[in-house]
């Protein structure tokens, strides 16, 4: 009952916005990889299930969905536009792109934050030395995008956390200017990064709260997707 009336809802949210048109929704997924070498490379974990699963979920609704992926070993469902990338600039250059045509954005992609300052164009070798790794902020894809964003769009960002989970979501739904922030606690076994399922809270701008799961990740896009369209 209540999920009937979140879609009804989501569907006068659609008509309100973009008229005849469907909602374009602009998702990140997956990790990043920094290169410091043609081999080597720094990167989070993340299989990239969560953003996929919300792509697929988008897609079932109607939706336009664009997602830029970094590597992972998944394939998204057909339909979806897949933009394939490896670091973190070149998962801005393409978002960057595509932001402002979408009405959503969300950000589920585990970016690395540091990248080296040098790529070395050939393999480091272990007898020239142990490498000392000189590092970089990436950019906050999320945080610079979110911070443009027109009245019209939404932007929503995952919190990966393993400690003081709601207490760092919350300052990153005001730091990145978002819309909604999904926190996740990534420190629990069998849940969250890499696993199969997923529990979130929802904390929205407006103040809202909301809980759900441990659940399969599709089962989780579908609670993130109505409540990001109820307001
Ligand atoms: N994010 C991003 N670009 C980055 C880093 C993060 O777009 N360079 C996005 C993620 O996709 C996620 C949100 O920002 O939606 C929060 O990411 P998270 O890794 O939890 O936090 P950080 O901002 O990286 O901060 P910290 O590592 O200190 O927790």
């Amino acid at each position: 009952m209540q999920r009937e009336a979140a879609v009804d809802r989501h569907a006068t949210w659609c008509q309100g916005n973009s008229m005849t048109k469907p909602i374009r929704c602009l998702l990140t997924a997956g990790p990043t990889r920094e290169h410091l070498d043609p081999v080597r490379f720094l990167s989070n974990g993340s299989s990239g299930r969560m953003g996929y699963a919300l792509a697929e979920a988008g897609l079932a609704r109607g939706w336009e969905v664009d997602l830029v992926s970094g590597p992972v070993a998944i394939t998204a469902a057909m339909g979806v536009n897949v933009h394939r990338v490896v670091s973190a600039q070149e998962m801005f250059e393409a978002c960057e792109r595509l932001f402002p045509k979408c009405d959503i954005f969300i950000g589920v992609a585990a970016v690395a934050d540091f990248r080296p300052k040098v790529i070395e164009v050939h393999k480091i070798k272990k007898a020239e030395a142990v490498p000392m790794l000189e590092l970089e902020p990436t950019v906050d894809i999320l945080k610079t995008l979110a911070g443009r964003k027109m009245p019209t769009q939404r932007a929503v960002g995952f919190a990966a956390e393993t400690r003081e989970v709601e207490l760092y979501a919350r300052r990153k739904l005001a730091e990145k200017n978002l819309d909604w922030i999904v926190a996740n606690d990534v420190g629990r076994a069998g849940i969250g990064m890499e696993a199969a399922d997923n529990a979130v809270i929802m904390i929205g701008r407006g103040g809202e709260r909301a809980v759900f799961g441990p659940a399969p990740k599709r089962a989780v896009a579908e609670f993130i997707l109505d409540k990001i369209a109820v307001r």
